[in-house]
C-alpha cells in the first residue's frame, strides 16, 4: 500500500474481511471527527497519528487531557524518539516559559494588552480590581511592550540609554518587570524612552 494511505480500522461484514484506508490529501481537506463517547474517535487518531509519525511527516497533538497524547507517544518508534517536543505545562520540573510581551509590531500592542488584560480577569476576581486599577495595569503593560528588545537597540537607543546602564545588561522584556515599573522610578524613566510616539501613555 502507497504511504500516503492511512490504514483507519477494517470492516467485518458476511465474514469478509475489508480494510478501510484513507488517503492523506482527503485526510488533511475533509476530515472532522465527532461523534458520541467511546465510539473510537481517539483510537481513530492515534492511528492516523502513527501512520504519520512512521511515514516521517511531522505532525502537532493539541491534547487537553493528555491521554490521547500518552497513546500516541507510545507508538513513536525508536528512529524518531529525538524528533518529539513534549510541552507540558502541568509539569513543573520542566515548566515552560510563555512570554506574552514578545511582540515587536506596535500596531499590537493594545491588542496584547487587551488580551493580557482578559486572561487577569479570568485569574483574579474581577471585581476585586477598580476600574482605575486596570488601567494602570494596562498602561503597564503597554509601557513594557514598547520597550525595545536588547537585539532591537540600534547606537542611537544606547546612547540615551547609558544613564540607566545598569538595568541594561541581559535585558528581556517580561512580565517579570512589572513590580519594577511600579516601584523603581529610574526604571520608569528607561522605560518610557521608547514610547515617544504613543502620546496617551506618555500623559499618564
Ligand atoms: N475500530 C475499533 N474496533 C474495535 N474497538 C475499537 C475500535 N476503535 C475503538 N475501539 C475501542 O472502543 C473503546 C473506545 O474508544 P475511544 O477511541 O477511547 O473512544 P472515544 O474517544 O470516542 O471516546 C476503546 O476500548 C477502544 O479500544
Ligand atoms: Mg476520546
Amino acid at each position: 500500500m502507497i504511504s500516503s494511505w492511512t490504514h483507519l480500522w477494517y470492516n467485518l461484514s458476511d465474514w469478509i474481511r475489508t480494510e478501510v484506508f484513507q488517503d492523506f490529501e482527503s485526510r488533511m481537506r475533509h476530515t472532522y471527527i465527532i461523534w458520541k463517547s467511546w465510539t473510537g474517535k481517539s483510537v481513530l487518531q492515534v492511528q492516523c497519528a502513527s501512520s504519520d509519525i512512521k511515514n516521517d511527516k511531522w505532525i502537532i497533538v493539541i491534547d487537553p487531557h493528555g491521554e490521547l497524547v500518552d497513546d500516541i507517544l507510545k507508538c513513536v518508534p525508536e528512529k524518531r524518539k529525538k524528533d518529539v517536543v513534549l510541552i507540558d505545562p502541568v509539569n513543573y520540573k520542566n515548566a515552560v516559559s510563555i512570554n506574552f510581551l514578545d511582540e515587536n509590531d506596535p500596531t499590537k500592542y493594545s491588542n496584547v494588552a487587551e488580551e493580557i488584560i482578559k486572561i487577569m480577569k479570568v485569574l483574579y476576581w474581577e471585581d476585586a480590581i477598580k476600574w482605575v486599577e486596570w488601567q494602570y495595569i494596562t498602561n503597564i503593560i503597554k509601557l513594557l511592550l514598547y520597550c525595545p528588545n536588547e537585539n532591537q537597540v540600534n547606537e542611537y537607543n544606547k546612547k540615551n540609554w547609558t544613564k540607566f546602564e545598569y538595568l541594561w545588561e541581559n535585558y528581556w522584556k517580561t512580565l517579570l518587570d512589572f513590580k519594577q515599573i511600579i516601584n523603581d522610578d529610574n526604571y520608569r524613566t528607561y522605560k518610557l524612552i521608547g514610547v515617544e510616539k504613543d502620546y496617551n501613555l506618555l500623559n499618564f
